[in-house]
């Protein structure tokens, strides 16, 4: 992997500034361990708070209009995510695709909102269990990101991809390593394919869905895996360093 592994909180809609002493708890964390590089994408509310505090986690958000300005009532655009100190959004989270009936075009025009505010982009993929129970999961996970993939030539630099299937994500259960390993080799390929292996080789692909301190060492210990996007694991600074530990000691894997 040319990179450190890259650990990302999500804490979805969760956190009110009581939860600030967590954020604070992991920077000290991400100071101590940093063959890691650790970031967290908490909710809109607090990401100018934790900008303000944090000396070296990345800030994120977990989301972002398409849109540049104007009558959205309630939505928050690229530009004002990055203006409150976000340096990555997270894009296409299952969780939106569900919840907000995001498709494929939708995330693409929000991708392409990022990237000119400047923004790094986590772009999210992964089948329901019934596509996998079914065998179809590589070929809807590619047909995803095929779908969303931003044409850009610093994709090295921009773009990392998360792994999460959507029966993992806050089920307790995780995909077996040999599945694991098998999709992020296919996406590794669709990356060669569409950046070239040498941008190729700079995008991460995280693991998500049930990541924890107990199962973190052997999941990021695959080859391709280059990081985890932890959803509950992150929400307490104890957790999330468990998770962080074991990424900082399997960096040389
Ligand atoms: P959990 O770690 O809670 O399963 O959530 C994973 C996730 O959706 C991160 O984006």
């Amino acid at each position: 992997m040319a990179e450190r592994p890259y650990i990302v909180g999500n804490w979805k809609m969760n956190g009110t500034r009581a939860m600030l002493s967590e954020a604070r708890a992991i920077d000290r964390a991400a100071q101590r361990y940093m063959r890691a590089e650790v970031a967290i994408a908490p909710p809109y509310t607090l990401i100018h708070a934790v900008h303000r505090e944090a000396e070296q986690i990345g800030i994120g958000a977990q989301d972002c209009h398409a849109g540049e300005d104007g009558a959205h009532t309630g939505d928050i655009s690229a530009t004002m995510v990055a203006d409150a100190g976000a340096k990555f959004v997270i894009l296409g989270h299952s969780e939106r695709r569900a919840d907000h009936k995001e498709s494929n075009a939708l995330i693409n025009d929000k991708i392409a909102s990022a990237l000119d505010a400047g923004l790094r982009i986590i772009l999210c993929c992964g089948e329901s269990l019934e596509t996998r129970e079914k065998g179809g999961a590589e070929e809807f996970v590619l047909k995803q990101l095929k779908a969303s993939l931003p044409r850009i030539d610093d994709a090295g630099e921009r773009l990392t991809v998360a792994y999460e299937p959507v029966w993992a994500i806050g089920t307790g259960k995780t995909a077996t390593t040999k599945d694991i390993e098998a999709m992020h080799n296919a996406i590794r390929g669709l990356l060669d394919d569409t950046y070239g292996k040498e941008q190729s080789e700079n995008v991460r692909i995280l693991y998500g869905g049930s990541v924890k301190p107990d199962n973190a060492r052997e999941i990021l210990s695959i080859a391709e895996v280059g990081g985890a996007l932890v959803g509950g694991a992150s929400l307490s600074a104890e957790s999330f360093l468990g998770i962080v530990v074991a990424a900082s000691e399997t960096e040389e894997a």
